[in-house]
């Protein structure tokens, strides 16, 4: 479990599915992110079972709580994909899906946390994300935490109607200690 001041990052857990539902099944979330089918409860069901079996090395997948007194309360998911043991870079996502949760400063936060998670626990030497252009917040959130633009695929992604470019990001380990 990863613990910062006011959210908490810990493993997914198969009771975790109805918030993954959720979130994933909510087109003001989806609008951000690549999926574009339905979430369905067997695909969710199958995706948590890997994340103990063949994507265990690969993911590390962790649900966002949000810390209110005593109590805590899901709010997202995010995590480090694709962890490439020879490369040592990974894929940074993150998706808060319950939306009263939007720009408070929890998304920040939590990247911080998994930034360092990467840097410190992985050993990686670089992770990379990608957000779509329209996407302000996401790509704020990322530069604010030292992620630097590394170019864009343009009209890569249709989505409600139209294509949108989609921004590269990537923080190395050096300047990552930097920070
Ligand atoms: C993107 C997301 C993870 C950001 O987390 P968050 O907790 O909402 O963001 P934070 O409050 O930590 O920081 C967002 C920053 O963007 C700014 N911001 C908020 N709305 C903005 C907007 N519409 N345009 C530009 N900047 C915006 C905030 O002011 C803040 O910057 P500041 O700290 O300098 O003031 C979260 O909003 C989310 O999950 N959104 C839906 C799914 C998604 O977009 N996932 C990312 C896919 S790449």
């Amino acid at each position: 479990m990863l613990k910062g001041r006011s959210v908490l990052l810990r493993p997914v857990k198969r009771s975790d599915i109805s918030y993954f539902l959720k979130w994933f099944n909510d087109p003001e979330v989806v609008q951000y992110v690549e999926l574009y089918m339905p979430m369905t409860e067997m695909s969710e069901e199958k995706y948590i079972e890997e994340l103990g079996t063949t994507r265990a090395k690969r993911d590390a997948q962790f649900v966002m709580e949000v810390i209110e007194g005593a109590s805590t309360k899901p709010i997202g998911t995010c995590g480090l994909h694709e962890i490439d043991s020879k490369d040592r870079k990974a894929v940074f996502g993150m998706v808060i899906g319950e939306k009263d949760y939007w720009s408070k400063g929890y998304g920040t936060e939590a990247a911080r946390l998994i930034v360092n998670y990467g840097f410190q626990q992985l050993n990686l030497h670089r992770i990379s994300s990608g957000a779509f252009a329209f996407n302000e917040r996401s790509i704020k959130l990322q530069k604010k935490i030292g992620f630097r633009e590394e170019g864009r695929l343009r009209e890569a992604f249709f989505k409600n109607g139209q294509y949108h470019d989609l921004v590269l990001l990537g923080l190395l380990r050096e300047e990552w200690r930097g920070l």
